[in-house]
């Protein structure tokens, strides 16, 4: 049996009509910038986050940096994030001109560890950027409380948690900023690259709407240094379609999340965990196995499609040297890079391609 790591088509395949119609009355209207989808499809985001402003934006990447941009931080500021995430955390933090200052995670939710965040804390620090890793919420009570102590912003990164939830409120809600991707996988993905940025301040809001249009206010009048990052038009018809399905599709991962849960149950491989003041949306379905590469290769041979999210922890990367960190300072995260291993999990999943996937994990398991 071959089951692809994830496989768009067949979404598309449920929705050919509706998207197809959606992409078509773009075309015929022939507005593609900033026209009444990206509109509508921000004010449908925000009534379903339960938020009063959303921005859509170029990528999950330029969410987090116009988010930085938006809080004035830049040069001479830090701020705090994680070693294990996707590398754009990293890189819209230092394209703002700031340093990302690392804390370690905690070893069963993988989100940011929250006892460790006050000793990074200098009066360089601007904000706390928690990532909800893998669609598992980062513990936000602390974050907020030493953010309100220090005079700090938290901006969400919330790229793989479209619709998690901590202590019952969404993530990418709870800070002043929150940042989605909706890169092609994602539990609510574009054609292509797309982002938004949610808050409930109006200051900020107003400033993102500048930032993403060339600093503009209104055509050929640009109040503060902007740049190009626009959801465009097409994007937006698309999540306009999809988003009406995301918490379906979201329960459906959390149904498939639970069957692996109760295949695996009992082998020796750490499975994810859901805190119980958590709503998972399992973006990724994240285990960890001692003799990972080896379980790797063995679901390769049988046609199962698996990766490693993330196999270097940014302190590794060649291109964070510059940051000063040693092999050693984040133990955890380096572990993990050495040990998980992301299973297939898309809505589209069938019993069958899970059951077959857990049981060549436990055969692969007797064979060692
Ligand atoms: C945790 C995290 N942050 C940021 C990003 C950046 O999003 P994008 O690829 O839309 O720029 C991603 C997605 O790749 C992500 O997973």
């Amino acid at each position: 049996m071959e089951i692809p790591f994830f496989d768009l088509k067949r979404q598309y395949d449920c929705l050919k009509e509706e998207l197809d119609n959606a992409f078509l009355r773009v075309f015929k209207k022939g507005i593609f910038i900033l026209g009444e989808n990206v509109r509508l499809f921000e004010e449908e985001f925000a009534n379903f986050f339960g938020v009063r402003f959303a921005v859509g934006v170029g990528s999950g990447t330029e969410a987090l940096h116009l988010s930085l941009k938006a809080c004035e931080i830049g040069p001479g500021d830090e701020v705090i994030t994680v070693p294990n995430t996707a590398v754009p955390t990293i890189s819209a933090i230092s394209f703002a001109g700031a340093k990302p200052i690392l804390v370690d995670i905690t070893q069963d939710t993988f989100t940011m560890n929250v006892k460790k965040i006050e000793e990074k804390i200098t009066n360089r620090t601007k904000a706390i950027l928690p990532v909800h890793l893998y669609g598992h919420p980062t513990e936000m009570e602390q974050i907020t409380k030493l953010a309100k102590v220090y005079n700090l912003k938290t901006i969400e990164d919330a790229c793989q948690a479209h619709g998690a939830k901590y202590r019952g409120k969404n993530t990418g809600t709870i800070g002043d900023l929150g940042c989605f991707s909706f890169y092609p996988t994602k539990n609510l993905g574009a054609y292509g690259d797309g982002g938004m940025i949610v808050t409930n301040n109006e200051e900020l809001y107003k400033k993102l709407i500048m930032l993403r249009n060339y600093g503009e206010v209104k055509k050929f009048t640009s109040k503060i240094e902007g740049f190009n990052s626009r959801l465009d038009e097409l994007q937006a018809a698309i999540l306009r379609v999809k988003l009406k399905y995301l918490d379906e599709w979201n329960n459906k991962r959390r149904d498939i999340a639970m069957l692996y849960q109760q295949l695996l149950e009992g082998s020796n491989i750490q499975l994810p965990c859901e805190k119980e003041w958590s709503r998972h949306v399992y973006h990724l379905f994240v285990i960890r196995a001692n003799k990972r590469d080896a379980l790797k290769d063995y679901l390769e041979k049988h046609g199962i499609g698996t990766q490693i999210h993330y196999p270097i922890p940014i302190h590794q990367q060649k291109a964070y040297k510059i940051l000063g960190y040693q092999v050693g300072d984040f133990p955890i995260s380096e572990r993990n890079a050495e040990e998980i291993l992301s299973l297939p999990i898309y809505p589209e999943l069938t019993t069958e391609e899970i059951e077959a996937v857990a049981s060549l994990i436990t055969e692969f398991q007797n064979l060692m």
